[in-house]
């Protein structure tokens, strides 16, 4: 059973359309052998040796609220460098209740459970929908996953058709999780404006109205892991990105000084990471990392990826005030709508067909 992936060309709204499996159908064949489309090439493969054991850095978001300047000011230092150091932290006392979170999962997974051409009335369409986006050509290499995605704020934003109505209260949880999240994407933004001497407000401020969009990744068991990948390695094209995952099962794994470092889940964190955006509005002091997904043998993963990004007529350029002689601008200035052309025109590619296309050579 096929679904569609689209490519879709945002300056003047046309795209094309592949068939691409639908992966959940094809592990409920039991495969025999793996299909030629996913098996990547031997470098891209997932490491066949342990990967080095490095913890990402872990926020203790409660330290915020707290009276005590030192408690706030050590944990404030300790976000930053997660963030220049790293581009990832897991955030833990975020505030955000468990029961929230819990309910998120649940939804996701009655989605998945979905019979088939219910969840095909949500096809996706330019960049909503049920399917898979960038994918570029018929005889690309896809990613062992099945993705839902929606946008979620501004609330005028939010296309409803692709909205399901055969989940119970999808509709209701997704909206109050949109909610928290953006309440808590905008806390972590004034905090890292504050930590890099900034205004508080730059980073909101600066990234005109915010827009948020989910995504919905579902990871299949495969019979190979070693030879597939969940999600390419990619860097997040927005300011923030907040992931809720699986408590158990381990899939995220980051690109840490050349190496890739799997995230382990801590039950109720959150796992935050930088986008290219926020790279460059804060002229590279925070890194946007690149990041992939692996997938299991006998376990399937779910993960919900929230992006927080500025609206796409939005000038994004670095902040005047991070710049100087010793800082020198890194990247120049570009309407957010450009950035996104260049990025749903091709296929996830590390980072260097997205960002670089800013960037000032020294
Ligand atoms: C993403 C992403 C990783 C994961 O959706 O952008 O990086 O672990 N997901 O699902
Ligand atoms: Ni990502």
């Amino acid at each position: 059973m096929y679904n569609s992936a689209l490519v879709f060309n945002p300056s003047d709204g046309t795209s094309k359309m592949f068939s691409v499996p639908i992966v959940q159908e094809l592990t409920s064949q039991n495969l025999q052998s793996l299909p030629e489309r996913y098996i990547r090439s031997e470098k891209e493969r997932p490491n066949t040796f342990p990967p080095r054991h490095l913890d990402i850095p872990i926020i203790d978001m409660g330290m915020f609220l707290r009276d005590s300047d030192l408690c706030r000011q050590k944990e404030l230092e300790k976000l930053g460098t997660a963030c220049q150091q790293w581009g990832f932290f897991q955030a833990v006392n975020h505030g955000i209740p468990l029961s929230l979170t819990e309910r998120m999962k649940v939804i996701v997974r009655e989605f998945i459970q979905l019979p088939l051409e219910e969840k095909l009335k949500y096809k996706i369409q330019e960049i909503e929908g049920y399917g898979q986006s960038f994918v570029a050509s018929d005889d690309q290499i896809l990613d062992w996953a099945d993705i839902m995605s929606l946008t979620t704020q501004p609330t005028e934003n939010k296309k409803m058709d692709f909205w399901p109505t055969k989940a119970s209260d999808f509709i209701e949880t997704v909206d109050q999780y949109a909610l928290e999240i953006q309440k808590f994407g905008n806390t972590v933004l004034c905090l890292l404006s504050e930590n890099a001497g900034l205004k508080p407000d730059h980073f909101t401020n600066m990234s005109g109205k915010m827009t948020q969009f989910m995504r919905m990744n579902y990871y299949p068991p495969c019979p190979r892991p070693d030879l597939v990948l969940g999600v390419s390695p990619h860097s997040d094209t927005g300011c923030l990105t907040v992931l809720l995952q699986d408590d158990e099962t381990v899939g995220l794994q980051i690109c840490k000084d050349g190496e890739w470092v799997p995230v382990q889940p801590i039950p109720g964190a959150l796992v935050i990471n930088i986008g290219d955006m926020l790279e460059v509005i804060s002229n590279g002091i925070y890194k946007s990392i690149e990041h992939r997904a692996v997938t299991n043998m006998d376990r399937d993963r779910i993960s919900i990826a929230m992006f927080l990004s500025p609206s796409g007529e939005t000038e994004v350029g670095p902040a005047p005030e991070l710049i100087d002689e010793l800082h020198p601008c890194q990247y120049r200035r570009f309407i957010r709508a450009d950035y996104l052309q260049n990025l749903y025109s091709g296929k996830l590619d590390g980072k260097k067909n997205k960002i670089e296309f800013a960037k000032i050579k020294s």
